[in-house]
């Protein structure tokens, strides 16, 4: 078995390395890649943007399956070419990786079939005048998002009135992210914990794996700028049996046969981000991909063979997997950059890499590079997660962090209160297989 792994940070390390444990002994490309994947596989530079170029590099090395790690190509149509090209690929069609390239999309579709969202409402980005009467008639806090991918800086979560003018002038008049604000949506502010939900779908059966909790912000207690993710566990206690029964019923289920109701079956991973509010479940975004850091939390507590599991996704076959029931947890630090979100440098070299740890600890490189001597260096605002899997989500917190401060390079900077949230909450989650006959449904 031959797979091609397209992209270069953390999560794509963890399906990598994920890959590598299954006993059917894949042969492993990865395009670019990392120091990390270059342990497990053969990083190769392939422009994703090229879609003949992949098909081309796929044909050339009989690649069996593609795994399409990042929202861009999927939103650019990347599974979509393979697809005509009869290659097995793991993401969805252009048309259904909409629910996360347009957000605009995204609201429209859970308002027509009635998923649970923050009440919204869309602008055009001539509409900058409409958008601030708007924001004024409704008041703070409220959320400004641009409609298209910004790389994880489109959400605008404003506590004060003067926050939100400024969002809407930033994004409308100004322009500051392009035209993924070509269309600017204005929702609800909502209050709760947030979780991710990660659904393996081949466009007829899901299933779900374990819940995880990203922490976005990059200061401890949640505040300072959003990042891409500053660390993550799973499984999320907050997320308790009934809630995972009423999200299936009245968000996964929906979305699904929406989606293939509307003739874009969605085939792939779809990251479900919720808020539990007071008033129960709501879609807060819906991703295309795995989300990073979760994949590094939610991958090493999935004890399936992971090239059934992904080939399912691209071949069919769901229905035949019954993922087991989590009982341990699993949690991962991200260290970055100085300055990280902001303006950071690169080339700092990173010690402790090496030092021989404990298998159930994995090192996942995101922002790194081998320089000419060999020595692995900085080169991105997230360098590298620490992700540990112990009986107790403690157990896991105590091995990560452990691990952490055996890791240096200058400037490092990482939270410490990665997890705390999730401690001595109760744990009984169960990701079991759901045929849900109105996906069924032709
Ligand atoms: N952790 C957030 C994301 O992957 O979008």
């Amino acid at each position: 078995m031959r797979i091609l792994i397209i992209g270069g940070g953390g999560r794509e390390h963890a399906i990598a390395w994920c890959l590598a444990k299954s006993p059917q002994k894949p042969t492993l490309f990865v395009a670019p890649g990392n120091p990390g994947t270059h342990e497990l596989a053969t990083n190769i530079t392939l422009n994703a943007q090229n879609s003949a170029g992949v098909v081309s590099f796929v044909k050339d090395n009989k690649i069996d399956l593609v795994i399409i790690g990042p929202e861009q190509p999927l939103v650019d149509g990347l599974a979509d070419f393979l697809r005509k090209n009869e290659i097995s690929v793991v993401g969805p069609s252009a048309m259904a990786a909409r629910l996360e390239g347009s957000k605009s999309f995204a609201k429209a579709f859970m308002a027509r079939h009635g998923i649970p969202t923050a009440a919204f409402k869309t602008f055009r980005q001539d509409e900058s005048r409409e958008a601030l009467r708007f924001v004024r008639e409704q008041g703070a806090p409220i959320v400004v998002k641009a409609s298209g991918l910004a790389a994880g800086k489109g959400a605008i979560v404003c506590l004060t009135l003067s926050e939100a003018e400024l969002a809407i002038e930033q994004l409308m008049v100004g322009q500051t992210l392009g035209d993924a604000a070509s269309e600017v949506v204005v929702e609800s502010f909502m209050t709760g914990e947030e979780v991710s939900v990660f659904v393996l779908t081949d466009g007829l059966d899901y299933v779900t794996l374990a819940p995880a909790q990203d922490h976005k912000r990059i200061g401890e207690g949640d505040t300072g700028p959003n990042t891409g993710g500053m660390g993550a566990y799973a499984p999320a206690p907050a997320y308790t049996p009934q809630i995972e029964q009423e999200v299936r019923r009245r968000i996964i289920e929906p979305t699904l046969a929406g989606m293939k109701g509307e003739g874009h079956p969605f085939q792939g991973i779809l990251y479900v981000g919720l808020m539990l509010t007071p008033t129960g479940p709501s879609v807060v975004e819906f991703n295309c991909r795995l989300g990073d850091p979760e994949t590094q939390v939610v991958l090493p507590l999935m004890k399936e063979d992971a090239v059934d599991v992904f080939r399912a996704m691209a071949e069919g076959g769901i229905e035949k997997l019954s993922l087991e029931k989590v009982h341990e947890s699993s949690a991962c630090v991200v260290m970055a950059s100085a300055g990280y979100p902001g303006a950071y440098q690169k080339g700092r070299p990173i010690t402790g890499l090496d030092v021989s740890s404990d298998p159930s600890v994995m090192v996942f490189h995101a922002g790194t590079i081998e320089n000419d001597i060999g020595e692995i260096e900085t080169n991105g605002g997230r360098v590298l997660a620490v992700s540990a899997t112990s009986a107790t989500l403690k157990g896991a917190l105590d091995l990560a962090y452990d691990r952490v401060a055996r890791i240096s390079f200058e400037g490092s900077q990482y939270r410490r209160d990665i997890g705390q949230k999730g401690l001595g909450l109760a744990l009984d989650i169960n990701t079991s297989v759901s045929s849900n006959p109105a996906i069924r449904q032709k």
